[in-house]
């Protein structure tokens, strides 16, 4: 990451608050993504520390960086009410569509923006893009299904696809916060994100897929050279 890149995400973050504090409220939570420009999100929301009920975290990373902060971490199934999810992503287009799971938190990342409100995604200008697909896409998969789903992508993608098992430490398969595995899939032609996430999704095995289309951003912030943008879906 350059430094200009890092300063975007700094910029962006801080911005972030500035659009999520009307949403804040004492009694409820806010839901926090993964990835380093959700934590400078992360950095930046303690100074707000007391004006919201807790977080939930979409992975035990950030829940770890939201605790050190002192701001509590909530389990999701105690919260029937979120009014706001902020997260990053490897690659969004002004449709708000974006793909994400760069970090292999994709699953929950999920989980968390189908019970938000709003989902607000903060990025750096060079996440901005016209279509999906240059970025591996990441799918989490159990791990007794990998080979079986491996084939079936191949199949679906066809000739110029490629599918690698995402490594962690020491050489062995990454293992996600469910103890699944993630495969990474290039060389993908996406023009229709949506059919293809179904697609995706309904191979047996896969958990869910880094494809956020059919539940996209409801507000995209883009930091860039000339400051932060904002975008709606319609925009
Ligand atoms: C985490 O699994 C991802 O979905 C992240 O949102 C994504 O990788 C963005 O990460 P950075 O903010 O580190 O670029």
């Amino acid at each position: 990451m350059t430094s200009i890149q890092e300063r975007q995400k700094q910029e962006v973050a801080a911005h972030a608050l500035e659009v999520v504090e009307p949403d804040l409220h004492p009694d409820l939570p806010i839901g926090v993504g993964t990835g380093t420009t959700a934590d400078c999100f992360i950095d930046a929301l303690a100074a707000l520390r007391g004006r919201f009920a807790g977080a939930v975290a979409s992975s035990e990373r950030s829940a770890a960086r939201l605790a050190g902060h002192g701001i509590a971490v909530l389990d999701v199934n105690d919260v029937t009410e979120l009014p706001v999810y902020v997260d990053g992503a490897d690659e969004v287009t002004s449709a708000l569509a974006m793909l994400k799971g760069g970090g292999g938190a994709l699953t929950r990342e999920k989980i968390v923006a189908a019970i938000a409100r709003r989902f607000i995604c903060i990025v750096d200008a060079s996440k901005l893009v016209a279509r999906l697909g240059r970025f591996p896409l990441p799918i989490e998969v159990i791990p007794m299904a990998r080979a079986y789903v491996v084939r079936q992508l191949h199949a679906l993608g066809g000739p110029g696809v490629t599918v690698h098992v995402r490594s962690g430490a020491g050489g062995q398969p990454f293992m996600t916060d469910n103890g699944n595995v993630i495969l990474d899939v290039g060389g993908l032609q996406i023009s229709d994100a949506q059919a293809l996430e179904r697609q995706i999704d309904a191979v047996v095995g896969v958990v869910s897929n880094g494809l956020f289309a059919c539940r996209g951003a409801d507000l995209l912030l883009v930091g860039g050279p000339d400051g932060v943008k904002i975008m709606a879906p319609s925009g």
